[in-house]
């Protein structure tokens, strides 16, 4: 079973940190998941939500701010306010980070509340310039941009998510049907609408399933036996120990 850093060890440090990322340079693992956004003078950071307030010491959207303005902030993590390896990463820093081993890392584009300009061109263009096309998954929420990753570089593994909204097996096949027709390697169910018939169904056809929000051991076993091929967690050190 993979086991994937969702947003670093985000069960412990800030999600989406140097820290949190570096801590999970020491684990078994098969790899980290972050979250990227563009700033005003469009630069790609790693950040899940729009806004910096749920995370940082600021308020604003991340569209209207530029990188400088970004790094000015600090974490709002209780005990890491001042951690200068909490602050608001740049991808290429993350990217750099772990050039040098064997994780993959999986890159959720965020753009489906704002519709960031060229934000695939210039994620791939970065991904190519450090020569890290086999280290990478890109996934979205958004069938239009992987028909986009497809059209400009179809050999970086793409990934569909599905949110949980999509329980009904009908919806379901809908999405099994696009992933299909846009050759993605992958699709990222919210573990609570996995099924064994549905997972069988993406098997026969080469599509892994990784599914994300696993953070138990019970939700991991259950998957295990369901043969996921792989899980994005906020306790990966807990689930690669049993794993
Ligand atoms: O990429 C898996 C998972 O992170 C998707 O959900 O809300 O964390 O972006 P979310």
């Amino acid at each position: 079973m993979k086991i994937i850093a969702h947003r670093g060890l985000s069960g412990f440090y800030p999600e989406n940190t140097m820290l949190a990322f570096k801590k999970c340079l020491n684990l078994n693992i098969y790899g980290i998941e972050l979250d990227v956004q563009k700033t005003k003078d469009n630069q790609l950071v790693v950040i899940h939500d729009e806004k910096v307030d749920r995370t940082f010491n600021g308020t604003g959207y991340i569209k209207d701010m530029t990188l400088k303005e970004i790094q000015t902030l600090n974490s709002s993590f209780k005990n890491y306010e001042n951690n200068k390896d909490c602050k608001i990463p740049t991808l290429k820093e993350v990217l750099l980070l772990f050039k040098p081993t064997n994780f993959i890392i999986n890159i959720e584009l965020k753009n489906n509340k704002i519709k960031y300009k060229n934000l695939e061109e210039d994620v791939i263009n970065l991904v190519k310039e450090l020569k890290m096309e086999r280290k990478v998954i890109i996934s979205s929420f958004r069938m239009k941009t992987l028909n986009k990753l497809k059209a400009i570089s179809p050999k970086v593994p793409r990934s569909y998510l599905i949110s949980e909204k999509f329980y009904k097996y009908r919806l379901k096949n809908m999405i099994f049907y696009r992933a299909i027709k846009n050759d993605s390697t992958y699709i990222s169910p919210n573990y609570l609408i996995s099924d064994k018939k549905f997972i069988n169904k993406c098997h026969r056809r080469d599509i892994q399933v990784l599914c994300y929000g696993v953070n138990t051991i019970e939700e991991y076993e259950k998957l295990l036996k369901l043969k996921v091929d792989g899980i994005f967690t906020d306790f990966p050190n807990i689930l690669s120990s049993i794993n």
